[in-house]
């Protein structure tokens, strides 16, 4: 197939078009390397894929109408992947209009291309941010998500109304998928894990939130994979639909800290703080509809993944040494 991938040089997005690429498929990454974290590691991860040769890279801005509309206009894709979103809670907290012309311009430029150009199915990128302060686990695709706790949240959400809007009146194939907190070699440095092996390895104390009783649903990012790749292979699915995407456990932060403690062979010293506005104490995820769907089946335990990842770290001196710097000169708002 020839697949559209948005966000190519994000985190999820590459290890998509990653593993697309190494089954055999065509991929067309589009990114526009904002820099929201150090561009660097965007670009080491783009390096990567650009040895494929069934990889074409388009740099691309999703907020250009009109260089999106061209794009479709002069391709045609047998699936889109729609991973490219400005992301991060608290930053939305500080930098509102990144979200909104990322996350509801750009989406709309897509989605509105994909219709014209008679895309057969749009995959994209929720988030379990939607579920807001829910407090009824695990999370389940039918309960209520009009609650939104961030701006960020409120963007997914967005998302997800705009799609069944266009599955409603056009027909077109709207596949979302709301992604619980997804870890991994290559993974974002405004996420904890990275924030914590850094933090650890300098010796300064981590930030614990909601003075540690936190719980995530912890998903390894090969798992966030093969569920995104069952659905965009998937013979048949609903017209219009929303899975969560998760690893189906509720793990307590202080045991996912314990793992990255045994890893880098050293103790975090923590700093309890309270929560923080925007963020949520604890998520899990129902998944039972997309094991239905597409027989999803995540694999990989926290024991077996933040290993992985800390591996990946350490092996990887220049950007982290990138991210310190980056860090020292940019505000603390992520
Ligand atoms: N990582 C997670 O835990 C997580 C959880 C829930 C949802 N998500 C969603 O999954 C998707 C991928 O997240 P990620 O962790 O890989 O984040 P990421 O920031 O690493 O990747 C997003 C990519 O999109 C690109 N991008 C941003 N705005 C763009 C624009 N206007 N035009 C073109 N490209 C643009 C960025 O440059 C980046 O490379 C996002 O939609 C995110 O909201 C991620």
């Amino acid at each position: 197939m020839r697949i559209l991938v948005t966000g190519h040089a994000g985190f999820i997005g590459f290890h998509l078009a990653r593993q697309l690429l190494e089954q055999g498929h065509q991929v067309v990454g589009v990114d526009n390397f904002c820099e929201y974290y150090p561009v660097a590691i965007k670009r080491g991860r783009a390096a990567l894929l650009r040895q494929h040769a069934g990889f074409t890279e388009v740099e691309l801005d999703l907020a250009d109408r009109a260089g999106v509309n061209a794009l479709l206009a002069a391709q045609r894709f047998d699936q889109i992947a729609h991973l490219a979103a400005q992301a991060g809670v608290r930053h939305s907290l500080t930098h509102p209009h990144a979200y909104v012309d990322a996350n509801l311009v750009g989406y709309v430029n897509l989605i509105e291309a994909a219709r014209q150009h008679g895309a057969p199915r749009f995959v994209y990128a929720s988030s379990s941010s939607v579920y807001g302060g829910l407090t009824e686990l695990p999370f389940g695709e039918r309960q209520r998500t009009d609650t939104p706790i961030s701006l960020y949240a409120a963007t997914k959400r967005a998302n997800e109304l705009i799609a069944h809007s266009y599955s409603h009146l056009f027909g077109l194939q709207c596949i979302g998928l709301r992604f619980f907190t997804v870890y991994g070699p290559w993974g974002r440095p405004d996420m904890a894990l990275w924030i914590f092996c850094e933090k650890i390895q300098a010796g300064e104390p981590i930030p614990v939130f909601n003075r540690g009783q936190m719980q995530r649903d912890f998903t390894y990012v090969d798992d966030i994979v093969a569920g995104v790749r069952g659905v965009i292979e998937a013979a048949e699915l609903p017209r219009c639909a929303i899975y969560n995407i998760g690893n189906n456990r509720s793990e307590r932060l202080t045991d996912y800290i314990a793992l990255i403690e045994q890893a880098l062979g050293q103790r975090a010293e923590i700093e309890l703080l309270p929560l923080q506005p925007g963020d949520v104490p604890a998520t899990w995820a129902d998944i039972s509809a997309l094991e239905q769907a597409v027989g999803y089946r995540p694999a990989t335990t926290i024991a077996q993944g933040v290993p992985r990842f800390v591996a990946w770290y350490l092996e990887h001196p220049e950007l982290t040494a990138e991210v310190r710097r980056w860090r020292a000169t940019s505000p603390p708002a992520r």
